[in-house]
């Protein structure tokens, strides 16, 4: 190597020696005599001096440089005189007085500063990713993944885990979204799904008896995409056998602390608080609860159902329930801000929202006249709310309730500045159903997939009550956002016959989808069970940022485009033909 050391690593030491730097252009001025320099690499800048008293000729040279010029120059270091260090800058006591320079590559004018506190077009940026990620904020969300995953590789070695890549050119797995296809060549009118998840094949390690298994793998779906949702994102993929649930939460919690601990320097306190799916629905209205800050819904079903207000009768009568959210204080919100939230409530398919603002006076609400004292007594109670208070009600069907209380509950609570960002509120959600209804396909379908183990005593219930069955599933939430999910699988035919009979899976249909792990599993499948983080979430957390694409290199737009490459791009006419596939335009 011809440099002597990064830029932004030169200091007190250095003071006198001859070093050689290599890097970019960050900014050059002339100030009439001198020429400075602001040289920099991965690691940061360091100003370098072309003085016509040190070398005519270089001085002349060094005026042709312009920002993002690739150079590499050499001369000794030197302390800055008194007054001119640059306080902001690490390596700002020092310069180097150029005594060689060469120019190893010209820049053409780049599309943006390479500033990290400057506001970009997002499509500028990811049309131009290799200045992006120049600048240092993008370069250290990427450090910062990077030692992600050797703290992770270094956890699951130490603890006996093996490291197994799984096909990406596969058969389809059901986690739920659609598959990305891919045509096979030699196999003509045949396609393979690049993976959801490595779910079949882990599971397949388990029956080989490989014990713990775990990889960093790319997954791939097709699904509409959001600020945590990628086309392909990353997992850290674990499964191990002769475990129960609590053995992968306490595998997987050491895991967390390890990457927090090594990663970014915080030792959080383990264990985690574990609540029940029922729970974090009723007091969160969510399966992925924010625990940084209260807010909880409370349930007035009862006394609602009972009262004059009809809309509210109404909805109990139906099978509906009624339940609301206490804001502290709120007896401060305008008209115009009643009307926001109730918007804000329609937009995700409530029919209404009832508010109460509870004045020294007494209630001063729309609905106020629909309740008899004690009526309002006891709401007042159930929902813990007293004078200055305001209470906002949500009444429909369970799953509109909570979903629309869950959201006004995150809403409010961004209005209020209630969200301490420097908390890591992490939490398992345990016991989910393990099935749901879909109205679209009218029949129960798996929340999670479907080798998932059911509860021991809610076997029974599978063919009659199914409703009723519950999951041996766990996510792990973080602030409100979940970063992993897993459960215990099923190992025995029996039991997975029966789960697939329950969501209207014929045998010959689970054959023709996954018969290569049904026929796994009665070659002595031990039991097992695992869990996939999302780690591009997980370092999205770690480093606070508001979007996965701001840690991944080479991401996709909301489209799935990526804007640097032009992918997806049509192809050739004899390429689709080699295929066997003509391309219809959409009517
Ligand atoms: P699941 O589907 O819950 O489980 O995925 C595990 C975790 O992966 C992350 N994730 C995503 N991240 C970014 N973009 C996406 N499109 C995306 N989809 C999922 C989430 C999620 O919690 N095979 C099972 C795991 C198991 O049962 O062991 C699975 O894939 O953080
Ligand atoms: P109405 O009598 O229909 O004008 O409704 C009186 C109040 O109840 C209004 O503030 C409505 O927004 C509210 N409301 C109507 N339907 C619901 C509902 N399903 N849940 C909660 N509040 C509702």
């Amino acid at each position: 190597m011809r440099r002597s050391k990064y830029c932004g690593e030169v200091n007190r030491e250095d003071e006198g020696k001859i070093l050689t730097l290599q890097g970019w252009v960050h900014t050059a001025r002339d100030h009439g005599g001198v020429i400075f320099v602001d040289l920099r690499d991965r690691t940061g800048k360091f100003q370098v001096v072309f003085s016509p008293d040190v070398n005519k000729k270089l001085h002349e040279e060094a005026k042709k440089l312009r920002s993002e010029y690739v150079i590499e120059v050499t001369g000794p270091v030197s302390r800055r005189p008194a007054g001119t260090e640059n306080p902001n800058l690490a390596t700002g006591d020092w310069e180097i007085y150029a005594t060689d320079l060469k120019i190893l590559n010209t820049a053409k004018h780049p599309p943006f500063e390479i500033e990290d506190d400057i506001d970009i077009k997002e499509s500028l940026r990811l049309q131009y990713r290799y200045i992006d990620l120049r600048r240092h904020g993008m370069f250290n969300n990427l450090f910062v993944r990077h030692k992600l995953y050797q703290v992770t590789r270094k956890y699951f070695d130490e603890n006996g885990f093996i490291e197994v890549e799984t096909p990406f050119l596969t058969k389809s797995t059901p986690e739920g979204a659609r598959d990305f296809l891919v045509p096979s060549r030699l196999n003509l009118g045949t396609f393979y799904a690049l993976p959801q998840s490595p779910q079949l094949f882990k599971q397949i390690l388990m029956v080989s008896g490989f014990d713990r298994y775990f990889q960093i793998v790319k997954c791939f779906r097709d699904e509409d995409l959001r600020a945590d949702r990628q086309p392909e994102f990353t997992q850290i993929d674990v499964e191990m056998s002769f475990v129960e649930r609590e053995d992968v939460i306490e595998v997987m919690e050491g895991l967390i602390y390890r990457i927090f601990k090594d990663v970014a320097g915080v030792e959080l306190t383990t264990p985690f608080p574990v609540i029940s799916y029922q729970e974090a629905m009723d007091k969160y209205g969510s399966d992925a609860p924010d625990l940084r800050y209260d807010l909880t819904l409370k349930d007035v079903t009862e006394i609602a159902g009972k009262s004059k207000f009809k809309v509210f009768a109404d909805v109990v009568g139906k099978g509906g329930i009624v339940k609301g959210i206490t804001v502290p204080g709120g007896v401060k919100y305008s008209r115009k801000e009643l009307d926001d939230l109730t918007d804000f409530a329609f937009d995700f398919g409530a029919k209404g929202l009832a508010w109460v603002k509870i004045q020294n006076e007494g209630w001063q609400s729309p609905i106020a006249k629909f309740f008899a004292e004690e009526e309002k007594v006891e709401i007042q109670k159930r929902m813990d709310a007293g004078i200055g208070d305001l209470m906002i009600f949500i009444a429909d069907a369970p799953d509109v309730t909570y979903d629309v209380l869950g959201r006004l509950r995150k809403e409010i609570a961004g209005r209020e500045n209630l969200i301490d960002e420097n908390k890591l509120a992490f939490t398992w959600v345990v016991d989910f159903p393990l099935f749901e209804w879909s109205g679209e396909e009218k029949r129960w379908v798996s929340v999670h997939h479907p080798f998932t183990m059911p509860f021991d005593e809610d076997i029974d219930l599978l063919e009659k009550e199914p409703q009723k069955v519950r999951a041996k599933a766990y996510d792990i939430v973080l602030n409100g956002i979940e970063i992993g999910g897993g459960s215990i699988r099923i190992h025995r035919k029996d039991i997975q016959e029966k789960v697939f009979k329950a969501i209207g899976i014929s045998e010959e249909e689970a054959r023709l989808k996954f018969g290569f792990l049904l026929d796994a599993l009665e070659y002595g499948a031990p039991p097992h069970g695992g869990i996939a983080f999302g780690l591009d979430r997980l370092v999205m957390l770690i480093l606070k940022e508001s979007s996965i694409r701001e840690v991944i290199a080479f991401p996709k737009t909301q489209r799935g485009q990526d804007l640097m490459s032009g992918a997806p791009s049509p192809v050739s006419y004899e390429q689709l033909l080699e295929l066997g596939i003509v391309v219809k335009k959409k009517s």
